[in-house]
């Protein structure tokens, strides 16, 4: 183990240093992450399923206007929400850049006879004008993307709707600033999350407080000496702060819940969900 390498690779990285290495569409992470997204009782890559019904409850009775509409769901994961809207009769489109995820959920959508456009792309890419009634992002990836990302998206989601057409997504909040968040914690296994070989993991929380963003750092090292880093970096967000994005981006008649399933606003929450208007 070479522990000088060790000791620079755990340095604080500048704010959104990200590498090369794959992680949404890595074949072992991305299998591991499916079974995430499909364990009922987890609140990991999805939420809980009954969590994710109450979402589609609050969705299909206080948030469409009405059935005939195009929703396209962005990092639709293996479709969770996407597979039960369908079966309330929208008709959905579906993007994410797992390719294990979306052959997933076509083949649930094939088995079950929705008709569910499932697409395998970088969201960031999307080109589609005046087409959607209804955009979402669930599950607070809306603040893993940096501020230029985030900036290309809104023009992209803004374009994508149809006028009066919403936009639906939750961010973390800055409850989620708290100095007990900034952890440290190894994991040795033989059969982990990270890596198909057995490994050992060291992870750490860093807070960038001037730029309200928390990284989740972890390196992996398995025996033949292979080292790997995962950033996952995600910016916070206050109903302030989004509230000027959105309005830089010409959205209007923004609403605020503390999560998805509708729940009222509290300065408390840890999410917020946002639906807002073009
Ligand atoms: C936390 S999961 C949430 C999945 C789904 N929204 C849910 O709540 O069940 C994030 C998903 O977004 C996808 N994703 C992240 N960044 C993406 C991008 N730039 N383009 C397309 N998909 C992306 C990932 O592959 C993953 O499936």
């Amino acid at each position: 183990m070479n522990i000088k390498k060790l000791m620079e690779l755990s340095q604080k990285p500048q704010l959104f240093e990200r590498n090369k290495t794959l992680f949404w569409d890595d074949p072992h992470i991305s299998k591991k992450m499916l079974e995430a997204h499909l364990n009922p009782d987890w609140d990991a890559a999805s939420r809980k399923m009954s969590t994710i019904d109450k979402s589609v409850e609050w969705l299909n009775e206080d948030v469409f206007s009405k059935k005939d509409i195009k929703v396209l769901d962005l990092g639709c994961g293996p479709g969770l929400y996407a597979s039960r809207l369908a079966k309330l009769s929208y008709s959905i489109t579906g993007i994410d850049y797992s390719q294990r995820s979306i052959n997933y959920a076509q083949k649930e959508a094939t088995e079950n006879n929705l008709d569910i456009k499932y697409i395998y792309q970088n969201y960031l890419t999307i080109d589609f004008e005046a087409e959607f009634d209804v955009i979402m992002l669930i599950f607070c990836d809306f603040g893993a993307l940096t501020n230029e990302e985030r900036d290309i998206l809104l023009k992209k989601i803004y374009k994508a709707l149809k006028p009066g057409g919403i936009f639906v997504f939750d961010v973390f909040t800055d409850r989620n600033r708290d100095k007990d968040v900034l952890s440290r914690s190894w994991e040795i296994t033989e059969d982990g999350f990270w890596n198909e070989k057995p490994y050992l993991a060291l992870t750490e929380t860093f807070l960038y407080p001037e730029d309200d963003t928390l990284l989740d750092q972890t390196i992996v090292m398995t025996e033949d000496g292979e080292t790997k880093i995962y950033r996952l970096f995600n910016h916070f967000y206050t109903k302030a702060t989004i509230t000027n994005v959105l309005d830089e981006f010409g959205f209007k008649d923004h609403s605020y819940y503390s999560d998805v399933t509708g729940k009222r606003y509290s300065k408390k929450s840890k999410t917020l969900a946002v639906v807002t208007r073009k």
